[in-house]
């Protein structure tokens, strides 16, 4: 087993990060009305840099105008967000850590509060907590102008001197819910019938047409959604598609790497069925309660190959250089407004870190 600390090299594109530790998407508000990036934004990135994370994956950003899922996120659906996501690539790069932006679309979660429009997925939807309304059914037209708009903004990103792309298939978004039964019932060559990761299949040939070769493309995915009747069984399914697609990694998102699931007659944490099934084929990257070295150690021994964080990256920028003195205490939540501000969280950033309960010291 590798060291969390120890480099990788990406297999295709024969990029190498300096180490193990992921910086995963992390929603902070910060971008303007417009979605372009704001210097907060670019300076709470640049800090997890400087402390030493190998790669740093920006917040969701919109790939289109329309599919925008809530106030202050990222876009990168026009080129006017060109010369902020430059200079975070350029913040980036200078640090030492590989850049990625986790390319997303709300689908059903994108309001019409936000978007003046209604939210369209697969096939039209209403969902249990029906906050967002009725989603319509996407015509072949939009699902193809979408999967244009996933290829222009990767096209993008690699313009503006990012390392890669994660494409946000997990948490119910868009490309998630053409993955489930619940979003799509479509009968045509999107639905599950004919192939059941077709969206995701032709978003991904799309941003590889669009990119060069070498470009780090990934997806994340979420194990399980129950929200959307999505079980852990229909995720290995689409795990066994996903995993034959051109990627450079798969991102799991556990939320807890402790829990376990049952797979053919075998319990086990889902970080590690996911990597006996990968079968190294492609590289694995989890998420998911991982706050100390023995945690990161414990997700390489499930298989991952990445080790992502995302609230102990909030309060640590400079968790890898922790992690290498061994034996240091990492804090736990909560963290006080001081902490917080220390850590290059704009008073935005932390007020949102409230929603996440026993997250900030009040
Ligand atoms: C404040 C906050 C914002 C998040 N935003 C995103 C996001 O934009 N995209 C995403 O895929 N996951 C997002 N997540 C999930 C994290 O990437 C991560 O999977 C989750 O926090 C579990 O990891 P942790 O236990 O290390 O925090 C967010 C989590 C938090 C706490």
């Amino acid at each position: 087993m590798h060291d969390v600390l120890s480099p990788f090299t990406f297999a295709r594109g024969h990029r190498t990060v300096r180490n193990r530790c992921a910086l995963a998407a992390l929603t902070n508000k910060q971008s303007h009305e417009d979605g372009c990036l704001s210097d907060e934004e670019t300076r709470w990135l640049t800090h997890r840099a400087k402390g030493g994370f190998g790669i740093v994956t920006t917040a969701a950003a919109n790939v289109t105008k329309t599919g925008k899922g809530w106030e202050g996120e990222l876009g990168v659906y026009d080129d006017a967000h060109l010369p902020g996501l430059r200079n975070l690539a350029n913040e980036l790069r200078s640090h030492g850590a590989l850049s990625l932006v986790q390319l997303f679309h709300g689908g059903i979660r994108a309001p019409t509060s936000l978007t003046g429009v209604q939210p369209m997925t697969a096939s039209a939807t209403v969902l249990d907590s029906d906050e967002h309304g009725t989603a319509r059914e996407m015509t072949a037209e939009e699902i193809e102008a979408t999967v244009e708009a996933f290829g222009q903004a990767a096209q993008r990103c690699e313009g503006a001197g990012m390392d890669g792309v994660e494409l946000h298939g997990a948490h119910g978004y868009l490309i998630a819910q053409f993955l489930t039964r619940h979003c799509n019932r479509r009968t045509d060559e999107w639905g599950l019938e004919q192939d059941p990761v077709a969206f995701l299949r032709t978003i991904i040939h799309r941003v590889r047409e669009r990119t060069s070769p070498d470009f780090l493309v990934g997806v994340r995915l979420s194990p399980k959604m129950p929200q959307l009747g999505f079980t852990f069984e229909e995720g290995m399914r689409v795990l066994d598609a996903v995993k034959e697609l051109e990627l450079d990694f798969i991102h799991v998102s556990c939320w807890d790497i402790l829990e376990t699931a049952e797979h053919n007659g075998t319990v086990l944490p889902m970080t590690q069925h996911y990597a006996e099934a990968i079968d190294k084929r492609v590289p694995l990257m989890t998420t998911g309660g991982i706050w100390s070295a023995d945690d990161a150690q414990l997700a390489m021994a499930m298989g991952a190959d990445l080790v992502g964080v995302g609230r102990v990256g909030i309060a640590h920028p400079d968790w890898p250089e922790l992690l290498s003195r061994r034996g240091k205490t990492i804090g736990r939540p909560p963290f006080t407004v001081q902490h917080l501000k220390e850590a290059s969280l704009s008073p935005t950033f932390i007020d949102y870190m409230r929603r996440w309960e026993g997250f900030v010291a009040d």
